[in-house]
């Protein structure tokens, strides 16, 4: 397809948040086993959030499912400590594949964007700090919209961005609720399973399923609407 944008989910798409695990060494016997929980429990309090109308921002999100994954692990969490986990959310690592891939689209003349859950000034200084900002055409927050993916209105801020229809769009993410919720609303759904999971069972399937964001650059030079 050839897509008006491509829009990027940012958190464990673009940016691997297994870069945690170096501020929670020290936290768990086992650090990955830590952030993945604190993961979980940060989208599971995003969901909750959208459905319940009960709004936070992300980094206030984040900051309770900490408390949580904390209370969970027996762990207390001194000040220096509790900080040092949040403000790794501003010096993750990006995928290896990100940068080259959003140069090889920006070359083949393809406007690129994020759409993340994030606040605004955590995303600018997250894709700043790992190099991808200047690969960027536009950062877009779920803050302007007051509400967490996959609420629809979310995904409506990439249309009202782009002045264009849902199916002009290529979503891709590495969360397959994130890529369901996008088909939901009509986007073309790059699903990007790096890490081997099983397909979703519940909604739409997304039209793509990639290994790595190395092959966007294909998807989006095939004739094909
Ligand atoms: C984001 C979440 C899903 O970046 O982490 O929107």
């Amino acid at each position: 397809m050839k897509p008006a944008a491509v829009v990027f989910d940012l958190f464990g798409t673009l940016l691997d948040i297994a870069s945690l695990n170096d501020a929670a060494a020290g936290v768990a016997t086992d650090p990955a086993d830590f952030v993945t929980a604190w993961r979980d429990k940060q989208i599971a309090y995003s969901f909750a959030a959208a459905v319940m109308g009960l709004h936070e921002d992300f980094d206030s999100i984040t900051a309770r499912a900490l408390a949580y994954t904390a209370a969970k692990f027996g762990v207390t969490l001194d000040l220096l400590r509790r900080k040092r986990l949040l403000d790794a959310w501003f010096g993750l690592q990006a995928f290896d594949d990100a940068a080259p891939a959003l140069r090889a689209l920006r070359a083949a003349g393809v406007r690129c964007a994020v759409l993340t859950n994030g606040t605004p000034a955590t995303a600018a200084t997250a894709t700043a700090n790992a190099g991808l900002a200047d690969l960027l055409d536009a950062v877009l927050s779920v803050e302007s919209a007051g509400v967490f993916k996959p609420d629809r209105r979310v995904y409506a801020l990439a249309t009202a961005h782009f002045g264009v229809s849902a199916e002009r769009l290529l979503f891709v993410t590495s969360n397959g609720w994130d890529a369901t919720g996008a088909a939901v609303f009509g986007m073309n759904v790059a699903w990007c399973n790096r890490a081997g999971a099983p397909a979703e069972t519940f909604g739409p399937a997304p039209r793509w399923t990639i290994a790595s964001l190395h092959e966007l650059a294909a998807i989006t030079s095939q004739s094909t609407p």
